[in-house]
C-alpha cells in the first residue's frame, strides 16, 4: 500500500486560549458532545495504553462507559492483560480521536477500580448476551477453539434460562483520574493547535501550549 498517497490537510477550525475551558473536564464534555452532534460513529471508543512494571507497553480499544470529575470509565475483565497491567502499575493512557472533526484528546492518569457496587450495577444494566459472554469468556486466555467459548456460552445460557446471571466479581470498571490532558485539534501547513493542561503544585490546572 502506498501509504504517502494518504497525506492529508487538517482543515477543520481551530483551537483558541480565548474559547478554553478553564477546567479540563468541561472542555472534554463540549468537545465529546460536538463528536457525538456531528455524528461521528464510535465517538465514545478510546485506546487505553497500559504498561507492566517492567515498562512493556500495551494499547487497545476500550468504550468509554462513564466521565465525570472523578475520572474515565471502562469495563473489563479483571483477568484480562490490561488488568495484569494496571495491577502492577495503575497508570493509563487514553486517547480519544475524532477524524471528522480533526480532533485528538490524549489523557493519563493513575487508574483505580471502580467500587464493586458501581460496577455490579452497570453489570446489570447489559443486555443478558453481553452479560453471558463476560461470565463465558475469560478475557485474554489461550483457547484452544471457537467451539469452546460458544459451548461454554450455550451451557451459561442454559443454566440461567430467566436472565437473571450472577455478577461475576472478576470483571469491572477502572477509572482514570487524570493528571494531565492534551487538546490536540489539526491545523493547515501541520501547524496543529496543542493545548496542555496539567495539574500545578497548588492543585490547579496549568493551561500551556504546545508545539506541534
Ligand atoms: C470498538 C471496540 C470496543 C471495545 N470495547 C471494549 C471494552 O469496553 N472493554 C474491553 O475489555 N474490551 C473492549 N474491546 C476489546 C479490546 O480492544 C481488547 O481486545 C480486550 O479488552 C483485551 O485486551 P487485553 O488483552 O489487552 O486486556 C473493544 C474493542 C473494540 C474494537
Amino acid at each position: 500500500m502506498d501509504l504517502d498517497a494518504l497525506r492529508r490537510e487538517y482543515v477543520f477550525g481551530s483551537l483558541d486560549e480565548r474559547d478554553l475551558n478553564a477546567d479540563p473536564f468541561r472542555q472534554f464534555d463540549t468537545w465529546f458532545g460536538n463528536a457525538v452532534d456531528a455524528g461521528i460513529e464510535l465517538a465514545d471508543v478510546m485506546t487505553v495504553a497500559t504498561a507492566s512494571q517492567a515498562g512493556v507497553p500495551s494499547a487497545r480499544i476500550v468504550v468509554l462507559r462513564g466521565v465525570d470529575e472523578r475520572g474515565f470509565v471502562f469495563y473489563t475483565d479483571y483477568r484480562s492483560a490490561k488488568s495484569r497491567d494496571l495491577d502492577e502499575n495503575p497508570s493509563a493512557a487514553l486517547v480519544f480521536y475524532w477524524r471528522e472533526l480533526g480532533r485528538q484528546v490524549r489523557i493519563s492518569g493513575a487508574v483505580q477500580r471502580v467500587s464493586e457496587e458501581e460496577s455490579a450495577r452497570y453489570f446489570r444494566s447489559r443486555p443478558l448476551e453481553s452479560r453471558l459472554a463476560a461470565l463465558a469468556s475469560s478475557q485474554s486466555e489461550v483457547i484452544s477453539n471457537r467451539k469452546v467459548l460458544e459451548d461454554r456460552f450455550e451451557a451459561l445460557k442454559a443454566e440461567h434460562p430467566t436472565g437473571d446471571v450472577p455478577y461475576p466479581d472478576n470483571w469491572g470498571g477502572y477509572r482514570v483520574s487524570p493528571h494531565e490532558f492534551e487538546f490536540w485539534h489539526g491545523r493547515e501547513l501541520r501547524l496543529h493547535d496543542r493545548i496542555r493542561y496539567r495539574r500545578g503544585v497548588d492543585g490547579d490546572w496549568v493551561i500551556e501550549r504546545l508545539s506541534p
